[in-house]
């Protein structure tokens, strides 16, 4: 399901707004402080009971009010959802009139971000990029979802086990953490093997624009599974138990995983510019949301703050073309309109507001 309308009370800067989005781009542009990341997040908030900014859901009530209420609606289906959070209680989300979990939000209108803390994919821990992959397959597949919370409970009490000393005792874990974990590899590797092929293709209409895309198809993406992909996870477990009792912990495992970005093997955190690293951020978060409506009937909306920042006019100019093969919601914004007569949007699939205009 996907919004059609969201309506706001009291959120962020905003008394009360309704905006009706489009089901393919939406750009919201205006001045700093006028709205476009309130506006942004509300429906990230809409969308999993959650903001990109702060894990203080308080500050999103306006000032001198005691609540806000975000409305959204769904021409499709004719679901409506409401998010209501109060002063000191509890968020509390309703489709059609029935409370929801946040999981159920999530996997009812999926979305996923490219914010400031996206923009620097590479640059972030490990843990990041597999929250990043690991949120897009949990929301897509509840089979994936059941493996994760098999593979995280055993992995718990495999630590405690091996916090004191009990190596027999951790040893009872390892066919829970094979089984879940074998499964959990193979979807992240699916994931990632379908992903690179639709973020080459997106390169390659890179460089029909601008040679300078050539920067993004030199790229090696690989998976790094966690553990040693020749011996298999149960080998690596059993290879791995005198480390795994020194340090106390289960040095080996999808746990550990990570998704490795490098260009002529070298990292491409340590020599991707800021604005090349942004823009990879953002074509690989697209590849995936693609990839997830795809592969798994999702129709994730894509969230991008802030388009240009980072961004040359060239650079940007370069990712312009790529805005026509969105089919997913893709909702952005940017300081100013650089998109007048730049390029040949259908007008019914391109929407713009200018977010000083409106409240
Ligand atoms: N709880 C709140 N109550 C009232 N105003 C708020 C609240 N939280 C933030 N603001 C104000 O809302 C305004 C909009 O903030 P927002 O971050 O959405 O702006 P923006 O358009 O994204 O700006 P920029 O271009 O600088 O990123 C700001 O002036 C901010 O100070
Ligand atoms: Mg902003």
């Amino acid at each position: 399901m996907a919004f059609s309308r969201i309506e706001l009370r009291n959120f962020r800067c905003f008394d009360a707004l309704t905006i009706d989005i489009s089901s393919k781009s939406n750009l919201f542009f205006g001045k700093n402080g006028c709205g476009k990341t309130s506006i942004l997040e509300s429906i990230y908030v809409a969308s999993c009971g959650r903001s990109f900014r702060t894990s203080n859901l308080e500050s999103l009530i306006k000032k001198g009010s005691n609540s806000f209420k975000i409305k959204a609606y769904d021409d499709n289906t004719g679901s409506i959802l409401e998010v209501k959070k109060s002063k000191s209680k509890a968020i509390s989300i309703k489709i059609n009139n029935s409370l929801v979990t946040t999981s159920e939000l999530a996997r009812t209108f999926p979305s996923f971000s490219i914010d400031s803390k996206t923009f620097f994919y590479n640059d972030n821990a490990p843990d990041y990029r597999r929250k990043h992959l690991d949120r897009g397959l949990f929301i897509a597949s509840t089979d994936y979802a059941k493996d994760w919370f098999g593979y995280f409970r055993g992995l718990k009490q495999r630590n405690a086990a091996l916090k004191i000393g009990d190596i027999s005792q951790a040893r009872a874990y390892d066919e829970t953490l094979i089984n879940h974990g074998t499964k959990l590899n193979y979807l992240r590797e699916s994931l990632v093997l379908e992903v690179k092929k639709i973020y080459f293709d997106f390169v390659k209409i890179l460089e029909q624009h601008n040679s300078r895309a050539q920067l993004f198809s030199e790229i090696d993406i690989h998976l790094k599974s966690g553990f040693n992909d020749e011996l298999g996870l149960k080998e690596s477990f059993i290879k791995s138990e005198s480390a795994d009792l020194k340090r106390k912990s289960t040095t080996l495992g999808p746990h550990k995983a990570d998704i490795i970005f490098e260009s002529k093997d070298l990292l491409i955190k340590d020599i991707f510019s800021r604005g090349e690293q942004k823009m990879l951020s953002i074509l690989w978060s697209l590849s995936q949301n693609i990839y997830l409506e795809k592969f798994f009937k999702l129709s994730p909306i894509l969230l991008l703050d802030d388009l240009s920042s980072e961004l040359d006019a060239e650079m940007l100019n370069c990712f312009l073309p790529i805005i026509k093969y969105i089919d997913n919601r893709f909702i952005f914004s940017n300081i100013v309109d650089s998109f007048n007569s730049k390029i040949d949007l259908n007008e019914q699939s391109f929407k713009k507001f200018h977010v000083e205009q409106l409240t």
